[in-house]
């Protein structure tokens, strides 16, 4: 058995036929460089029925979410699914919106919430769709205006403002959002042009006992029972165009929408995902790699866990907390184990090693030729030096950035923009500073929007955090190490930590919004310098500046190393492999991946299925618990197996399955489709084994996990009984067997 199936690998790596899941595509080179594998997996459209700028096709279905409304990039991904616009996301993407629309009166995050008709919509202020319209290639546009005599800064500068000028002229006077990116570090350009609506207003979601269901402890991981869906639509002014909040909005006529399949999945079925990954660092050298896993990513875990931990303990006993900290827990705590498994991964998976062995490949090739020599010689070692610098500076830049960032210690530089106590601070303190200055300075506090800066805030969690954090810090660095101004005040309360939050919390002046209004009414320069929080801040601030420097320069030697190092890269594969097909690192850019569904062994004897049903919400299944409790009504839908259509031919309910597609964040709520383009899942998340995914594609164990499509209409239909929103799908069953009788 085992023989066989290792031939019939070989003989397809052979002939080439199938092509692995590799790859995030650019949707305007699917007919040169992946329709002809597309097809012989199971695609049955055209090349212009994915991707065509003259007619309506797949493309102009998927919409890319963001908070801007001129985005250069999107934190997830939309799919329109009706003629009105309707749209399909993941939960988590919906979260911000749906956090803060709840309150602890119409508490939508943690009861639901189905608006029965357009008018009870919801204006989910805040959240952007773009459609693509075109991508075009500009590579030679802004690559012709950088030469070699040029520094970085006067290339930066040549390249940002020739793409400044071609978006200019691309945007039909600010109609169009015109973006410019840089592929292959900087070797090719892209121009995306996005018509970016404004008006999205939420439509339905789940309780986050569905939507989350299995919480921190389950993301990023399989099996998983998370209905990780939200709905919203998509509103323009009475000529389909863009147009803000406006109650004489309609729903938008989209271009295209998608339809959807009940068919289900089967192993090896064609499927294909298209949206908005963020970033993966494909070609990223060994040093990049033991950089993020030695250095980086441990301080970020380290720091966002304790965070979390401390939000945890009074998200669980109070709902105000709960819904107030929803949104910032769930992101930190989603960065946290993701660098968790980065770092365990990379390891385990033994990237950095195996990148190691193709950087000699590439050492040797260079060194064979003069001309590469000279051009390339150096390029490693730069990057093995510049990330050692970064290395020995790294904890000094990183641990004070996170101080600074706690409360009331980032009043001054991070909650909302208050850069004014600051400039009361120079304005007051320097001597050329004349009465009229002092007084515009004393009057422009009075516009800091003070009850903006503790929207949200609960004192006992933010002084637990900066309890938490304070402490890591002393442990991370020796008395010397600190800045003169933190060591005199850490000697008041006697090197004890946990004693200066207590003394920042009874002393400063920035705790509570009544002192710092009383501030504002009556400034003073003294007192605003015998203020802890102040004094913290500004010992971060002298820390931090004290290897910024030095670390910005490491950084610029590294981008210009590894632009080159690319490129080599890029000759490299050309002349070595030169049917090896290089695609792009993911940049918030569209892309297309595709693959098939598929199971995998995580470990030695392990299986694990491609697909989990709702039996296992069940078995999850803890009564009030944070993260696996569940709605009665979904648990009495279950035991009685009350799935409807939604069932497949064993009558189980599908919540999630698996495929090989490539994608990583940004593309969550993305659709993942069938060979006819119809949806049949959400992606929403990655696998616990493949987390190094993002830096090397692991064929055997890299997945995606995608919400079944029939999982999300059975909630909307049967759980809340949404009929209006079903009636507007387009919905496709292909038809049963027919009955054959067979003749006598
Ligand atoms: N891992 C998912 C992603 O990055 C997010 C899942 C959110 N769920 C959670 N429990 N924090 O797209």
């Amino acid at each position: 058995m085992k023989k066989l199936s290792l031939t019939f690998a070989l003989i397809f790596a052979m002939m080439g036929i199938v092509r692995a899941d590799e790859g995030m595509w650019l949707p305007m080179f699917v007919e040169r460089l992946n329709y002809v594998d597309m097809q012989k997996m199971g695609l049955q459209l055209t090349p212009e029925e994915l991707y065509s700028i003259n007619n309506s096709s797949l493309k102009d279905a998927i919409v890319g979410l963001s908070s801007s409304d001129k985005p250069r990039g999107f934190f997830c991904t939309g799919e329109i699914v009706s003629d009105n616009s309707l749209l399909f996301t993941n939960h988590h993407c919906g979260y911000s919106s749906i956090a803060a629309l709840s309150t602890v009166e119409h508490d939508y995050l943690n009861e639901g919430f189905w608006a029965k008709s357009f008018s009870e919509e919801l204006p989910a202020f805040g959240v952007t769709a773009s459609f693509l319209v075109r991508m075009e290639d500009v590579t030679k546009d802004i690559l012709g205006v950088i030469s070699d005599t040029m520094d970085y800064m006067q290339k930066a500068q040549a390249i940002q403002a020739k793409i400044t000028e071609l978006e200019d002229a691309a945007s039909e006077d600010g109609k169009l959002n015109p973006v410019i990116k840089g592929f292959f570090e900087g070797n090719e350009y892209y121009m995306f042009v996005y018509k970016t609506y404004t008006d999205v207003r939420l439509v339905g979601t789940a309780p986050q006992s569905i939507g989350k269901f299995g919480g921190d402890t389950d993301n990023w991981m399989w099996p998983r029972h998370t209905g990780d869906f939200s709905i919203f639509r998509v509103y323009a002014d009475e000529n389909g165009e863009p147009n803000g909040y406006s109650e004489d909005n309609k729903p938008l006529t989209p271009k295209h929408h998608l339809p959807i399949s009940l068919d289900g999945v089967q192993p090896d079925d064609f499927t294909m995902i298209w949206g908005f990954p963020g970033s993966t660092e494909r070609y990223m050298t060994s040093y990049g790699i033991n950089y993020n896993v030695d250095v980086f990513y441990p301080v970020v875990y380290e720091i966002f866990k304790a965070e979390t931990d401390v939000m945890d303990e009074y998200m669980k006993i109070d709902k105000a907390v709960n819904i107030a900290y929803a949104d910032n827990k769930a992101g930190l705590a989603n960065t946290w184990k993701n660098f968790e498994g980065q770092i365990k991964m990379l390891r385990k998976n033994k990237v950095a090693e195996r990148k190691a062995e193709l950087e000699q490949q590439f050492t040797e090739w260079v060194n064979a030729d003069e001309a590469r020599k000279a051009e390339y010689g150096d390029v490693l070692g730069t990057l093995e030096a510049m990330y050692a610098q970064m290395s020995e500076i790294a904890n000094t830049l990183f641990y004070p950035n996170f101080v600074a960032q706690l409360n009331p210690i980032g009043i001054f530089a991070y909650r909302g923009a208050t850069p004014e106590f600051m400039q009361y601070y120079m304005t007051m303190t320097n001597k050329e500073s004349s009465k009229e200055d002092k007084a515009a300075a004393a009057e422009a506090l009075k516009a800091v929007d003070v009850d903006a800066i503790f929207q949200d805030l609960d004192p006992r969690v933010e002084k637990d955090m900066m309890d938490a954090v304070l402490n890591i810090y002393g442990k991370t660095f020796a008395t010397e190490e600190m800045p003169e101004s933190l060591q005199k005040l850490l000697k008041t309360v006697k090197g004890d930590w946990s004693a200066l939050t207590n003394l920042i919390y009874t002393k400063s002046m920035f705790c509570t919004p009544e002192s710092v209004r009383a501030f504002i009414e009556k400034p003073n320069a003294k007192k605003l310098e015998k203020d802890p929080a102040f004094i913290m801040y500004n010992a971060m601030t002298e820390q931090m500046y004290s290897v910024a420097p030095a670390y910005r320069m490491a950084g610029i030697a590294i981008e210009e190393a590894d632009h080159l190092f690319v490129k080599g890269l890029r000759e490299f594969y050309a002349e070595t492999q030169p049917d090896k097909v290089l695609y792009p690192d993911a940049n918030s850019t569209m892309r297309m991946s595709y693959g098939s569904v598929k199971d995998y062994q995580p470990a030695d004897a392990i299986h694990y299925d491609y697909v989990c049903t709702a039996n296992g919400i069940l078995e999850k299944y803890i009564p009030g618990d944070f993260e696996f409790d569940a709605p009665e009504r979904l648990l009495k839908l279950i035991e009685a197996k009350d799935f409807g259509q939604y069932a497949n031919n064993d009558g189980e309910l599908i919540v999630c399955f698996l495929s090989t597609n490539d994608i990583t964040g940004g593309n969550s709520g993305s659709p993942i489709m069938n060979g006819k383009g119809e949806l049949i899942g959400l992606a929403f998340d990655g696998n616990w084994e493949a987390m190094s995914g993002d830096v090397n594609f692991e064929p055997t164990l890299q997945r995606t996990i995608n919400v079944d499509i029939r999982y999300v209409l059975f909630i909307i239909d049967k759980f809340a009984g949404a009929t209006n929103l079903i009636d507007e799908l387009d919905i496709h069953k292909a038809m049963p067997e027919p009955i054959r009788v067979e003749e006598e």
